[in-house]
């Protein structure tokens, strides 16, 4: 029995999804293979992929541009959560998923599609990420992985391909696998999977190497309204400018290398290296900002929903409830986190070195050590006493 008749394919254009079209028809008994590759900024010739698609088998092929949603709705919401999967990574991979399984279902139900497929293997994480997503969306949708089943290695992948026409890679294949959109990059396997192993420099292409990065700072400006980055050095950027600009501006410093062994959902630990330098600015920035104009115990509950918001990202429940509900609190903090911050870029470093809002709490009069200070010293005394109180009462007890 056929396990779908019409499938949304998640579409790469590489070796995997390539053959999961014959596979899908031939293995699986699907009538119909519609192939989707959303652009994502990857900074691939999308036009050679949509053909590719047909020449593989697909009956329609799709090429969604979704860069603008994906740093507007996805990207600048990570931004006013500072979300840093394990305190390091920026999300940029898993942030993808959720949109591309959002684009799947909406075009698997314009085309009445019974089911999504994607290619990813069972030991990553976006296999979660996708089936989750999709479930949420669309819970009668089905979900086909055929690399999660087929057993096939590489050598016999390229084989089974090559039997029906899909030609193995032009260009000599990466040691590395590698993820790419406008948030950066991600690269793992081959000798990184040695985690003593320094990662050789031909594998970055956003970041500079401090070597060859400029020997002056360079400053820059960013502009948050509402959480949200909305200018560079004055000027109003739509999002997805403000990113590919910044990009260049940061990585040119060498900024935004992250060397890490991270904990998957799936339980591995795996190696990766990621290279996301307008992101790894812009949080630092934004949370800047809100230490400027947030109140302490926001500032500090904050970060305990910062944690969580991370992991459930990382852990494919974009969609989820618990998502939704931190989201709301996020939201509601941001009200007043607007104003500018200024940042030194200099040899792989950035250095916060000025910020201002409007909504400051930063009071001079309160902070000053000189001669206008307004703070009331003496009532610190009273302060003290009654705060340490329950402290006075504990050692007194202790030493009777
Ligand atoms: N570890 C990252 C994540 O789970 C990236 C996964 C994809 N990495 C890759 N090199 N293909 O979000």
């Amino acid at each position: 029995m056929a396990r779908a008749k019409k499938v949304v394919l998640a579409y790469s254009g590489g070796v995997d999804t390539s053959v999961c079209i014959p596979y899908l028809k031939h293995e699986w008994g699907v009538e119909e293979v519609i192939a989707l590759a959303a652009d994502l900024g990857q900074g691939d010739e999308l036009e050679p992929v949509r053909e590719k698609a047909l020449k593989s088998g697909a009956s329609e092929s799709i090429v969604a541009d979704v860069k603008l949603s994906f740093v507007k709705d996805y990207a600048f919401r990570a931004i006013q959560a500072n979300a840093l999967y394990e305190n390091r990574y920026p999300l940029g991979t898993s942030l993808a998923r959720p949109l591309i399984a959002k684009v799947l279902v909406e075009t698997a139900e314009k085309y009445g599609a019974d089911a999504i497929a994607h290619g990813c293997t069972g030991k990553g994480n976006d296999q979660v990420r996708f089936d989750v997503s999709v479930a949420a969306l669309n819970p009668s949708l089905k979900i086909l992985a055929p690399a999660r089943e087929w057993g096939m290695s590489r050598e016999e992948t390229i084989a089974y391909g090559e039997k029906f026409g899909i030609s193995s890679p032009v260009k000599k294949s990466s040691p590395y696998s590698i993820d790419r959109n406008l948030l950066g990059r991600s690269i793992e396997a081959g000798i990184l999977e040695d985690p003593t192993t320094e990662p050789p420099e031909e594998i970055y292409l956003m970041t500079k190497a401090i070597a060859n990065t400029p020997n002056e700072p360079e400053y820059i400006e960013i502009g948050f309204t509402r959480g949200i980055p909305t200018t560079l050095n004055g000027e109003s950027k739509n999002p997805v400018d403000l990113i590919e600009q910044l990009n260049t501006v940061v990585g040119n410093h060498g900024v935004g290398r992250i060397d890490m062994i991270e904990n998957r959902l799936v339980g591995i630990k795996s190696r990766e290296i990621y290279e996301s330098p307008a992101m790894c600015v812009l949080i630092q920035a934004h949370r800047d900002l809100e230490s400027l104009t947030l109140t302490a115990d926001v500032t500090h509950y904050k970060r305990g929903i910062e944690e969580t918001y991370s992991q459930i990202v990382y852990n494919g429940l974009w969609y989820n409830p618990l998502k939704t509900a931190l989201d709301a609190f996020i939201q509601d903090t941001q009200e007043r986190v607007s104003g500018t911050v200024r940042v030194k870029l200099f040899k792989g470093n950035a250095f916060i070195v000025g910020r201002k809002s409007e909504h400051s709490l930063y009071s001079p009069d309160l902070a000053t050590y000189g001669a206008e200070d307004k703070f009331d010293h003496r009532a610190a005394e009273g302060f003290i006493y009654v705060w340490g109180l329950p402290t006075r009462i504990w050692a007194h007890q202790g030493r009777s």
